[in-house]
């Protein structure tokens, strides 16, 4: 926990709104991963948040990298990641994406049949399953039902494994990741119990992928053990991609009081909204709210957002000692696919970040400004 004469401290020298990230809880939250999975190799869903520093940080303590983009590619790179350590995924790869992977030896997920001609030559692989299952999420965040885009049906794994071999590829072994933000643990158990009714079919395999995906209160413990009691079916090393679970509980978003107005609702205005943190709006998602000031907490108030979009709500129905402009709110497990998926839209400026640790403050993100949002517009009349 960064103490509260801290967050106001970053948020004078930085402006807001701004994202602040704990290391300490970076560190807690990989060590518990760790405690949880043992010896699994842990692959970053850098999805989840793709900053340069995190990565570094990741990195350097022996994370490895998911990546679904060139951008992300590059910058597994620019932290020197390849090899072993870098896994390439993606439900429609580019051919630059099958280059870049050859290049830096990552090892690729293969999400459909059609993929195992479009790979490099003599590249390791795993295959994605998706186990036809409904999980407790958010329908937007789970990728393992029937009807979803990823994967290749339980019943094609054989057939992939066999292609991949007879194209000259190493399949590695498979791969399966149901959703995210997952509450419930006994959907990954329905999940490992499809992948290990495939056996007999696949014979031993040298890697199961178990993905990420874990809700920040599931039974960490309790996936770990089905996860590699799975690979140990198999006879499989076992590896993970965490993203959320990671990085979310170290990030808070920062923002400070506009104004309030009372008209059907009570709302306080604040200077972030769908712009910096889309997840409320894109999921409904509930983020912890917490007022900086004090005073008796009275009333509820909506936080909306600067945007020209009705659904530019942060939060609703959060109990408030009342706001005054300038005072400073924290949103928290904003850490993950939170600056992540902020954007440029009405020509904001996506926010700065910065890295609280040992009681020091690092910027590690600059605040962007209206130039940089429009460079590439001014450089093409060029
Ligand atoms: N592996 C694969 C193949 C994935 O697709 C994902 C996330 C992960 C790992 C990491 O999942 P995590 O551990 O973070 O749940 N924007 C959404 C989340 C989308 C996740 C997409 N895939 C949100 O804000 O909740």
């Amino acid at each position: 926990m960064i103490p509260a004469a801290d967050l106001h401290t970053a948020a004078e020298r930085f402006g807001t709104p701004l994202y602040v990230y704990d290391a300490a809880e970076l560190n807690a939250a990989l060590a518990r991963v760790r405690a949880a999975f043992g010896d699994a190799r842990v692959y970053y869903a850098m999805k989840a948040n793709p900053n340069l520093s995190l990565l570094r940080r990741l990195a350097a303590a022996g994370v490895g990298a998911e990546c679904v983009s060139p951008g992300e590619i590059a910058r597994a790179e620019k932290v020197g990641l390849s090899g072993e350590r870098l896994i390439v995924n993606g439900p429609a790869k580019s051919a630059h994406e099958y280059a870049a992977g050859a290049r830096l030896g990552a090892t690729f997920i293969v999400d459909r049949a059609e993929e195992v001609e479009l790979l490099p030559p003599a590249s390791r692989a795993l295959v994605r399953v998706n186990p036809a299952l409904e999980v407790s999420t958010h329908d937007h965040l789970a990728t393992g039902a029937a009807g979803s885009k990823f994967g290749v049906t339980l019943a094609q794994v054989p057939a992939v494994l066999e292609a991949l071999r007879v194209a000259g590829h190493t399949a590695l072994g498979l791969h399966v990741h149901i959703g995210s933000a997952i509450r419930d643990a006994h959907d990954f158990t329905a999940a490992f119990g499809r992948l290990a009714g495939l056996r007999a079919q696949t014979g031993p395999l040298a890697v199961l992928d178990a993905g990420g995906g874990w809700g920040l209160g599931a039974d960490l413990p309790g996936i770990a053990r089905e996860a590699r009691a799975t690979a140990a079916a198999f006879g499989a090393e076992l590896w993970v991609e965490p993203g959320r679970y990671l990085v979310a509980q170290a990030g808070t978003l920062l923002t400070r009081v506009v104004g309030t107005k009372r008209t059907g609702r009570n709302f306080v205005l604040v200077d972030a909204g769908m712009t910096e943190l889309l997840r409320p709006m894109l999921y409904g998602a509930a983020h912890p709210v917490t007022p900086l000031w004090d005073g008796p907490a009275t009333e509820r108030w909506d936080l909306a957002g600067p945007a020209c979009e009705s659904g530019d709500l942060l939060a609703r129905d959060v109990t408030l000692p009342t706001p005054v402009p300038g005072q400073l709110l924290a949103v928290g497990e904003a850490g993950a696919y939170g600056a992540a998926m902020s954007s440029n839209y009405l020509t904001r400026s996506r926010p700065a970040e910065a890295l609280y640790e040992d009681g020091q403050w690092r910027l590690v993100r600059r605040r962007e400004t209206p130039e940089d949002v429009w460079r590439a517009e001014e450089e093409a009349r060029q």
